[in-house]
């Protein structure tokens, strides 16, 4: 919580925790100019027992510092995770720092190169994405969230795994639940749990029958001659639920939503199909999906004239970073011509995101399907009021369009 020489989050521009949900970017715009390394936490914490947060908490809100804080692993590092997320995840590599790190990405990096992930476009994500596309094409009206932004990645991921096709209902229910464990902290408990039975099982089945899938890789990889344990197997396969899946959710919603809503972009991109990529990275920059991860400072650090105690927690808000005007001119507006400078919604540094070239590669997929197969695609709100909100993680919970059956 903020001590008492810090401004109060009341003090920003928008006042109601309703107003930040919805649009925080005036409060960290007012905080990246007067409190760019502030002492508290941004988000509602009050569902989050106690022993889950860390006893000083800092945010980093511009651009410099939030690269530093991702790059400087003398100074930051992931250890933090082990006493937060990793009390449901488990050890993953999210949380390991140094070599220990590099040996464990490593094992897994290949399979997300770019070169990897090519043959996947034609045989798994076009079909997969054309298919949910095609189930609401006749009907002339859907919300592409219900129907297309949450299924899809949903649906990747399980097939990257190799999950058996009868198991994608009991694997998206326990999805959901273990990502909402925010906001119920006991049912992402239960789920984390469940998953934990399930991909045990997997992984046996995988040890006698090995397939074409993550899974036989992790259960086949050795680090210096040893196989990796059963516990770090499931918690990374646990992992990419957030990871992989949340993520991808709410970017390609993001997406979707600026271009619904600024039509005239979107009938730019429909044109000129090579404006897609620079309306991706304006998305994820303008509206990035996770807007903070977090560091633990490894010894007394000063940023700013703040001094940082060691074992502090640091979240570096990729989300205010990427609207900083010392980088980007008009930084809140959606503009898919703007010069491409790289934003840092995918992190950077050693733990610089894993997935980023399948999460764009879906993004990409799903954007041409949309746009070949329903032309006419068009925002239609109602009277109801759609829109992006979250602090941690923003998206929009509807998307309703219309478009000509077909
Ligand atoms: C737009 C979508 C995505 C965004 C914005 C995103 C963002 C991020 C960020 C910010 C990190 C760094 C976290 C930290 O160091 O604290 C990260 C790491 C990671 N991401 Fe992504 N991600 C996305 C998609 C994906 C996908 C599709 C996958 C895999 C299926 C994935 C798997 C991972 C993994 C395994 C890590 C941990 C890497 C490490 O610790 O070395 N992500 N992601």
């Amino acid at each position: 919580m903020a001590d008492a020489a810090s401004p109060d989050l009341a003090t920003g521009p928008s006042t109601t925790m309703e107003e930040r949900l919805r649009d925080p970017y005036p409060t960290f715009a007012w905080y990246r100019e007067n409190a760019p390394i502030w002492q508290g936490a941004l988000a509602d914490q009050s569902m989050i027992p106690p022993e889950f947060l860390p006893a000083e908490q800092w945010v980093a809100f511009r651009y410099e510092d939030v690269s530093r804080i991702f790059r400087d692993t003398k100074a930051f590092n992931s250890s933090g995770y082990g006493e937060t997320i990793g009390l449901v995840f488990g050890p993953t590599i999210l949380g390991m720092d140094g070599s220990t790190h590099r040996d464990h990405r490593n094992l897994v990096a290949n399979a997300f190169k770019e070169k990897s992930l090519q043959r996947w476009e034609p045989e798994v994500i076009a079909p997969i994405c054309q298919e949910l596309v095609n189930d609401v094409a006749g009907l002339g009206h859907a919300d592409l969230v219900e129907s297309l932004t949450f299924e899809f990645p949903t649906r990747i991921v399980a097939r990257l795994l190799g999950l058996p096709p009868d198991d994608l209902d009991t694997f998206r229910r326990l999805s959901i639940q273990l990502i909402g464990i925010q906001d119920d902290i006991n049912t992402g408990l239960e789920a984390s749990a469940e998953l934990q039975v399930y991909f045990q099982q997997l992984i046996d089945d995988r040890r006698s029958a090995p397939a074409d899938d993550m899974i036989t890789d992790l259960v086949e990889a050795e680090i210096d001659g040893e196989k990796l344990t059963d516990e770090l197997i499931v918690s990374f396969l646990r992992l990419l639920l957030p990871a992989g899946l949340e993520t991808t959710f709410r970017s390609s919603g993001n997406l979707l939503y600026l271009l619904l809503t600024h039509p005239d972009q979107f009938e730019m991109v429909r044109k000129d199909r090579s404006l897609v990529g620079a309306a991706i990275e304006e998305a994820l920059r303008l509206e990035t999906p996770l807007t903070g991860t977090g560091r633990t400072a490894v010894n007394d650090v000063e940023l700013h004239g703040q001094l940082i105690h060691q074992g502090a927690s640091v979240t570096a808000l990729t989300g205010s970073a990427n609207r900083d005007p010392r980088r980007w001119q008009n930084p809140d507006v959606f503009d898919i011509t703007r010069e491409p400078i790289p934003h840092i919604a995918f992190a950077a540094g050693p733990h610089l995101c894993i997935g980023l070239h399948l999460a764009r590669l879906e993004t990409r997929v799903m954007l041409n399907v949309l746009m070949n197969t329903l032309p006419d695609l068009t925002f239609d709100p109602g009277d109801s009021d759609p829109h992006i909100h979250g602090m941690v993680f923003r998206s929009p919970d509807r998307l309703p369009v219309t478009f000509t059956p077909r």
